[in-house]
């Protein structure tokens, strides 16, 4: 016997579970398994089947029964190359040569096979078994079905969803402006970046509110959900609201806000309605705004009036929006504070900052980008001591050169030399890209260096700011 026994049988008894048990929803079953059994209307549904999926409150695919349990379904489902050989010398299973369907001869002697081989966590990963063990083990269902990830945060559902929305020519462009990523999708966690104390209470409260919107809802507090990161280029601004999705278990849609001046201006407005349509849609998720300074620019200058009605339907889509009765969360992010105007400032309830990292953090920072790497006599905080000044983007950089540069010396152990080696020569590239600036754009220099000077680059991340 195999270890894929244990996982087909468990994809055979999930399959029978639901098939006969119709108060379960697709919410009950394993992501991996939903996937293979999702299916996306190709329209010219008859009315009965649009029905029952309203009924279900579906409205972009469904599930149907019963769930057929093939050799191929069988594969998808679980990762098990051979899902026939892997239980065929089980007494209580049988494959049909013609149909390649796989089936259990005698359910219960199945489940007594199943259940001797999983522990609680196991089966609390399963809402279908969970609610069939529950009188035997410490498992309950309702946990499990609260824990086990919502269709909402499927790809599939995600794909159905905007294929609904974005059907026609037209809205091509749509796809430009907005990228939406199923937290599956995402590869960073928060684990994987260095936050200073301030940032990490704002993600726990913001993490708790979301946990806690049914509560917030009754007692009246509306005043959340709206979060601006603020701070330079490579803070980690993205990859926190990124790595917040995918913990969080929520879709994860992007507005790139540059985009807006797409050349279908007229269509822009209309656009900007349509990203808040589908993060509410989505919900819960969250909704990330991307170079929001771009709003405050636009309003300033004599652009095109099309321009300007757009980013006004921005601003009044963002007054619309809300964690508590839409479940959107909505956060911003800006590399350049100081050309925030009032209207935008406004429009967040709280301010995170992004600072530069200090020695401290940048000694954290390198000791994460490298868990994975070989490297001698390795001292980060050594390596902190002469990166002043550089943000975690850059830290990659520095490693990324360092591996390089050992590998065209056909190695793929490095020293803490290479390393040294590779911040001078950073350094160089930074002088360089400097002078290029004075002569050309003197503003990107300072940009975004920090918010109101209160903050003088280190890693405290005051909250200060103009209302
Ligand atoms: N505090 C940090 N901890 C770990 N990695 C970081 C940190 N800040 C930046 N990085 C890394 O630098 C890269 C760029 O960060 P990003 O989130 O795109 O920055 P921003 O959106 O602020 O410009 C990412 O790969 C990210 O993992
Ligand atoms: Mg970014």
């Amino acid at each position: 016997m195999t270890d894929g026994a244990v996982d087909v049988v468990e994809f055979l008894l999930t399959a029978n579970g639901y098939t006969n048990d119709r108060t379960f929803d697709e919410n009950d079953l394993r992501p991996a398994y939903r996937n293979v059994f999702w299916s996306v209307p190709t329209g010219g549904t008859d009315g009965d089947e649009e029905e029952s999926q309203n009924r279900r409150r579906v409205t972009n695919g469904g599930i149907e029964r019963p769930l057929a349990t093939t050799t191929k379904t069988a594969r998808a489902a679980t990762g098990v190359q051979q899902p026939w050989e892997a239980v065929s010398e089980l007494m209580f299973t049988d494959r049909d040569d013609f149909s390649g369907t796989l089936s259990l001869t005698d359910r219960e002697i199945a489940e007594e096979w199943y259940v001797d081989r999983v522990d609680d966590d196991r089966l609390l990963e399963n809402p279908v078994l969970a609610k069939r063990f529950e009188d035997e083990t410490d498992v309950d269902y309702e946990t499990a079905r609260e824990q086990n990830r919502p269709i909402q945060a499927d790809r599939v559902w995600i794909d159905g969803l905007l294929a609904e929305y974005f059907d026609d020519e037209d809205d091509e462009e749509m796809l430009d402006l907005v990228d939406v990523r199923a937290p599956e999708e995402i590869d960073l966690t928060l684990d994987d970046l260095v936050l200073t104390a301030d940032q990490e209470a704002e993600i726990n409260k913001i993490a708790k509110a979301i946990e806690h919107r049914d509560y917030l809802a009754d007692i009246g507090l509306r005043e959340i959900g709206k979060l601006l990161f603020v701070g330079p280029p490579g803070t980690g601004k993205t990859s926190t609201a990124r790595a917040l999705a995918r913990d969080m278990d929520l879709p994860f849609v992007e507005v790139k806000l540059s985009m807006i001046t797409s050349q279908y201006l007229g269509e822009t407005a209309k656009n900007v309605d349509k990203t808040f349509e589908v993060a509410k849609r989505l919900s819960p998720c969250i909704l990330f705004i991307d170079e929001f300074d771009f709003v405050a620019k636009t309003r300033r200058s004599d652009e095109h009036a099309a321009l300007k009605r757009a980013v006004n339907t921005l601003l009044k889509s963002i007054d619309n929006v809300s964690l508590i009765q839409d479940d959107v969360l909505l956060i911003g992010a800006t590399n350049h504070p100081d050309q925030l105007d009032a209207a935008a400032w406004r429009r967040f309830d709280e301010i995170v900052n992004f600072p530069k990292p200090d020695t401290r953090m940048r000694s954290d920072i390198l000791q994460v980008i490298t868990r994975t790497m070989d490297i001698e006599e390795f001292d980060p905080l050594a390596i902190a001591e002469i990166t002043e000044g550089l943000t975690g983007s850059d830290l990659r950089m520095v490693m990324r050169e360092a591996v390089l540069e050992a590998l065209t010396e056909n190695r793929t152990t490095l020293t803490q030399d290479d390393l040294e080696d590779a911040v001078e020569g950073f350094e160089e590239r930074d002088n360089l890209k400097n002078m290029d600036m004075i002569e050309g754009d003197h503003d990107a220099l300072v940009a975004g260096g920090d918010i109101s000077g209160a903050s003088g680059g280190d890693s405290a991340g005051g909250h200060s700011h103009d209302h």
